[in-house]
C-alpha cells in the first residue's frame, strides 16, 4: 500500500480537523506487539536507507521516487553530526547537508521517514559521525556515563529535534517522520562498559523520550532498550531476534543488502534471491518493519569515509547503484517481493502466524484472521534440494532455500528464488578522457618548512596535531653523517626502521621517496624497514604519515592513536644505531596542494600544471593529476537515446550524399 502525496496532504488536514473537532484525536504513531500504528492503523512497512550526504540534492527526488516505485514506504537516514557542526557551535545545513530539504523531498514523493539521529552512527563514516573537536572537550569520554559527552550529545539531539519540530516534520505534526533512533548498536559497548554503560543507556533513552516527538524511538542491537523504546535487529538475517517485551513489534532496522568495500578489498555481492529469502523469512515470523541498509549507498564524498580504509564508493551492492540506476535483477526482484508482501498486509497485521511442518526442512506459516483474510508463506530451508509439499490439500514445488508467498493461502504469486527478467530501466554511457588531456602538479617535498611548520622534541600523535583538518602530517628531522662512514665508500647502506600506529606512511630522504608502508583495517600498525641513501653532512628525513579515515567503531575509539609513534632508528652506521625518536622533529599539517585548494573547481589553476606526458618515471612521485571531460548527454530513456543516435546518423548520411552541401555556384 503506497502513501500517495495527495493522500498525505489529505491526512494532514484530517488530523488538524480532528484536533479542532468535537472528538479530540491527534495524528500519531504508536505501536503494539504486531506493528507500528500510524494514526491508529497497523502497517507493514518496507523501508530503505538513503543517506542524504552520500548523494547530491539534484539526485534526491529521483532516488526517492525509484525507492517508492520499488514498493518502499519509508526512507531511513542517519543524521551526520560532524558535517553539521564542523567546529563547535558552527552549524552547516547547506547543499548535501540540507537535511530539512531531504526530508521534505521524501514527504513530497509521498513516503515516510525514519530519522536515525544517533548521534553516534558508525556507518563507515569518519569518526562514526562524531565531530573531531568533541575528542578535545576537556574531560570527555565517548558513549558512556560522562557529563561532558552527555551535555554535547543532548545539545545536538535537541537541535535536530527542534529543527524537525519547527518545520512540522514529525508525523504527530502532520509530517513524514514516523520513527526516530537514538544511539546505534550500543548493546555490545554497554556490556563492555558495565555499570557506566547501563547508566548511559538509561540516560540516552530517557533523554530521547523526553524530547516529546510524538513518534516512537528505537534502539538497534539493544536487548535491554528501556520502555517505551523499541529494540530492533540489524544483520544479514534476523531469524531468531525477539523484542525485549511481548508488547513491542518485531522491527529490523538494518537488513544488509550487500556490504561496503575496503581499499584493496573485493566488491561484495549479496544475491537478490538470498536477500528476498531473508526478508520473507522475517515477515513470516511476524516482522512488520524491514529497512534495507542500504537501498542506495552512494558516495563517501571528500573525507567523509571512516573505518579506516573504507573506499569513497559506498555502492554497497544496493538495489539502486552508486550512480542512481536500478541494479538488476535485485531492484526488480525486491519490487515483486514487496508487491507480494503488500497483498498479504491485511492478514499479516490482523493475526499471529501459525507454523506447521511440511517436511524435514519445510514449513508453512499461515496468517488467518478468520475474516476471510488468509496469507501463507511456504518455506524450504534446504539449501541444496527442491521439495514437493502438500499444503491445504494442494501440491507445491519449493525451490531450494526459498519461500513462496500465497496472499490468498492458495495461489503462489512470488517465490524468493525465482528471479524474473527485469525490465531494463537505464543504461550507463561511457565518456572517454583522452590520455593527453591529463595534467600534473608535483608537491614540492624538498622545501617543506614554511610559516605553518612548528618544532617539538619527540614524536607527536597525529590527530592531536592535525585536528583532522588534513589526512596528511609531515614528520621532519635531520641526521648528520660523518664523511668517514664506511657505507659512503661502498659499504652496505644503513637501514631506517620505524613504527607507526597507522594508517600509511611514505619515507622521503633528502626529498627522494625511499619507501612506503601501509596497515589494514584489522591491523593498522605499520613496521617499516628499508635501506636509505644518506650523504656526508646533513640529511633530511621526512615521513609523510597518512590517515585513511578515522575509526568509526570500537569502545572508546576517541583514544585510538595514529601517526608515527616510534621508535625511529637508523641501523648500520659505523658507530652504532642512531635512535631519532627523541630528537627535534618539525611538523607540517597537510600537503601544499591542499592548502592551495587545487582539488576544488576554483582552485585548479592556482598552480603551474604541466602535461602529464612530460613527467618521466622516477620523478617526484607525490603528484596531483587533473583532466577535463565532457559530461555525457542524459536521456530520459533508451528510446530517446536511440532516436537521437538515429537522427545523428541520418544527418551524417545526408551530408555524405552531398544533398545538404551549399551550392558552390
Ligand atoms: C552496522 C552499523 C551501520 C553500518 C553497518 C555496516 O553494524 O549499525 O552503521 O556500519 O554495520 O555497513
Amino acid at each position: 500500500m503506497e502513501t500517495k502525496s495527495v493522500s498525505k496532504l489529505a491526512l494532514f488536514f484530517f488530523c488538524i480537523s480532528l484536533l479542532i473537532g468535537p472528538e479530540f484525536t491527534q495524528c500519531s504513531v504508536t505501536y503494539d506487539k504486531k506493528a507500528l500504528l500510524i494514526n491508529g492503523k497497523r502497517r507493514i512497512l518496507l523501508s530503505g536507507s538513503i543517506h542524504y550526504p552520500r548523494s547530491t540534492p539534484d539526485m534526491w527526488e529521483d532516488l526517492i521516487t525509484k525507492a517508492k516505485d520499488a514498493g518502499l514506504d519509508v526512507i531511513d537516514t542517519y543524521v551526520f553530526w560532524n558535517v553539521h557542526e564542523p567546529s563547535q557551535g558552527v552549524y552547516d545545513f547547506q547543499d548535501r547537508y540540507d537535511i530539512v530539504r531531504f526530508i521534505k523531498t521524501v514527504q513530497k514523493v509521498g513516503l515516510y521517514v525514519h530519522l536515525r539521529i544517533g548521534p553516534y552512527v558508525c556507518s563507515e563514516w569518519n569518526f562514526g559521525g562524531f565531530p573531531v573537536w568533541l575528542k578535545f572537550v576537556p574531560g570527555i569520554s565517548f558513549r558512556t556515563d560522562n557529563e561532558p559527552f552527555k551535555v554535547a550529545m543532548q545539545k545536538f539531539t535537541q537541535k535536530i529535534v527542534g529543527m524537525m519540530k519547527n518545520e512540522h516534520l514529525f508525523e504527530s505534526q502532520g509530517g513524514p517522520i514516523i520513527l526516530s533512533q537514538i544511539e546505534n548498536e550500543y548493546g555490545p559497548t554497554e556490556k563492555r562498559l558495565g555499570q557506566a554503560g547501563e547508566a548511559y543507556l538509561k540516560w540516552a533513552a530517557g533523554m530521547a523520550v523526553g524530547l516529546n516527538t510524538g513518534v516512537p524511538w528505537v534502539m538497534c542491537k539493544q536487548d535491554d532498550a528501556p520502555d517505551p523504546v523499541i529494540n530492533a535487529c540489524n544483520g544479514f538475517y534476523c531469524d531468531t531476534f525477539l523484542p525485549n517485551k511481548p508488547y513491542k513489534p518485531l522491527l529490523w532496522t538494518e537488513a544488509w543488502s550487500g556490504w561496503f568495500t575496503l581499499f584493496g578489498g573485493p566488491q561484495n555481492h549479496r544475491p537478490a534471491q538470498d536477500l528476498a529469502f531473508a526478508v520473507a523469512r522475517f515477515i513470516q515470523r511476524g516482522g512488520s518493519l524491514i529497512n534495507y541498509y542500504m537501498f542506495h549507498g552512494g558516495t563517501n564524498f571528500g573525507r567523509t569515509a571512516g573505518g579506516p580504509f573504507i573506499t569513497t564508493s559506498y555502492d554497497y551492492d544496493a538495489p539502486i547503484d552508486e550512480y542512481g540506476l536500478p541494479r538488476e535483477p535485485k531492484y526488480s526482484h525486491l519490487k515483486e517481493l514487496h508487491k507480494a508482501i503488500k497483498m498479504c498486509e491485511q492478514a499479516l497485521v490482523s493475526s499471529d502466524p501459525t507454523t506447521t511442518t511440511l517436511g524435514s526442512f519445510q514449513e508453512a506459516h499461515v496468517f488467518s484472521s478468520g475474516k476471510g483474510n488468509c496469507a501463507a508463506f511456504l518455506a524450504n530451508y534446504d539449501s541444496n534440494s527442491a521439495a514437493k509439499v502438500v499444503f491445504n490439500g494442494m501440491h507445491y514445488n519449493l525451490p531450494p532455500w526459498s519461500i513462496s508467498i500465497l496472499p490468498d493461502c492458495k495461489n503462489v504469486v512470488f517465490n524468493t528464488a525465482k528471479v524474473g527478467t527485469p525490465t531494463s530501466h537505464s543504461r550507463m554511457l561511457s565518456t572517454t578522457i583522452q590520455p593527453h588531456s591529463w595534467e600534473t602538479y608535483g608537491e614540492d617535498v624538498s622545501a617543506l618548512e614554511d610559516s605553518s611548520t612548528f618544532t617539538s622534541v619527540g614524536l607527536l600523535e597525529q590527530i592531536n596535531v592535525t585536528r583532522d583538518n588534513s589526512d596528511y602530517l609531515w614528520y621532519i628531522t635531520s641526521v648528520d653523517i660523518s664523511p668517514s662512514e664506511s657505507f659512503l665508500r661502498g659499504g652496505e647502506k644503513p637501514t631506517l626502521a620505524m613504527q607507526s600506529r597507522g594508517h600509511a606512511v611514505h619515507v622521503f630522504i633528502n626529498g627522494v621517496l625511499s619507501g612506503s608502508a601501509y596497515g589494514s583495517r584489522s591491523n593498522m600498525r605499520i613496521r617499516f624497514s628499508g635501506p636509505v641513501n644518506l650523504n656526508a653532512g646533513t640529511n633530511r628525513i621526512a615521513l609523510l604519515s597518512i590517515a585513511v579515515g578515522l575509526p568509526n567503531s570500537g569502545v572508546h575509539f576517541e583514544n585510538w592513536n595514529i601517526g608515527v609513534l616510534g621508535p625511529v632508528v637508523l641501523h648500520g652506521l659505523d658507530q652504532r644505531s642512531k635512535d631519532l625518536t627523541w630528537q627535534k622533529w618539525t611538523y607540517k599539517v597537510g600537503l601544499k596542494g591542499e592548502s592551495m585548494n587545487i582539488a576544488s573547481a576554483n582552485g585548479v589553476s592556482s598552480v603551474e600544471w604541466i602535461p602529464a606526458s612530460l613527467v618521466t618515471q622516477g620523478q617526484q612521485p607525490l603528484r596531483w593529476y587533473k583532466a577535463y571531460f565532457d559530461a555525457p548527454e542524459v536521456f530520459a530513456n533508451i528510446q530517446e537515446y536511440t532516436d537521437k543516435q538515429n537522427a545523428k546518423l541520418a544527418a551524417v548520411n545526408q551530408l555524405s550524399d552531398g544533398t545538404m552541401c551549399p551550392d558552390p555556384g
